[in-house]
């Protein structure tokens, strides 16, 4: 059984049809932020699954996961590090390409965003293809972090990313399908 707070969460994500392109069922998770009670809900689930985990950082991913990732850093007294889609880091960086559920990207990640072995947290909103998430914790193992678990709001288990996820090796943990 899931647990309590997944229907309240859920409830407050909005699906569009057919955006960005046909065929796609967009999850919209702006209804959740916008509502101060669900938002700090949502924070709280994280801060309390991971207040104990001995953390060093929390990565977040460009730009969705941006917003829940620099709040529950802030929230456990940690630093937070960006995942950036190609072009905006500004100093040393390394590449990974991948696919997502309407197209391909590339995500970049600052060479010394991490020291080696330190346990990171990957936070990004949704995982459907996976493509997004197998590609930042890439990035974050080739620097020499522990990736101790990835993270979302959404899992779209019906396009298979979080088995996906799982099959590398990379725990993941999800509030609500
Ligand atoms: C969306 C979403 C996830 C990713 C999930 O990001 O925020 O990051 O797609 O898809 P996947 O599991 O198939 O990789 P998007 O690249 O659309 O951009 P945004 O976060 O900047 O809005
Ligand atoms: N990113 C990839 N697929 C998505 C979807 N269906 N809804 C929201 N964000 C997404
Ligand atoms: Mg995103």
């Amino acid at each position: 059984a899931e647990p309590p707070y997944a229907e309240y969460i859920r409830s407050r994500i909005r699906t569009v049809p057919n955006w960005p392109q046909q065929g796609v069922m967009f999850r919209d998770i702006t209804p959740l932020l916008q509502d101060p009670k669900t938002f700090r809900v949502l924070v709280d689930i994280f801060v309390h699954r991971y207040m104990d985990q001995k953390l060093d950082i929390i990565a977040g991913v460009d730009a969705r996961g941006f917003i829940l990732g620099a709040v529950v850093a802030y929230e456990l007294n940690l630093g937070f590090v960006p995942v950036r889609k190609k072009g905006k880091l500004p100093f040393d960086t390394i590449a990974e390409e991948y696919e997502l559920e309407y197209g391909s990207a590339t995500v970049e990640l600052h060479a010394d965003a991490c020291k080696e072995g330190d346990r990171v947290l990957l936070i990004d909103d949704l995982v459907a293809t996976g493509g997004t998430m197998i590609a930042a914790a890439n990035l974050l193992k080739r620097i020499g972090a522990n990736v101790v678990e990835a993270a979302a709001i959404v899992d779209l288990p019906e396009l298979g990313g979080s088995q996906l996820v799982r099959q590398q090796g990379i725990e993941l943990f999800t509030v609500c399908d």
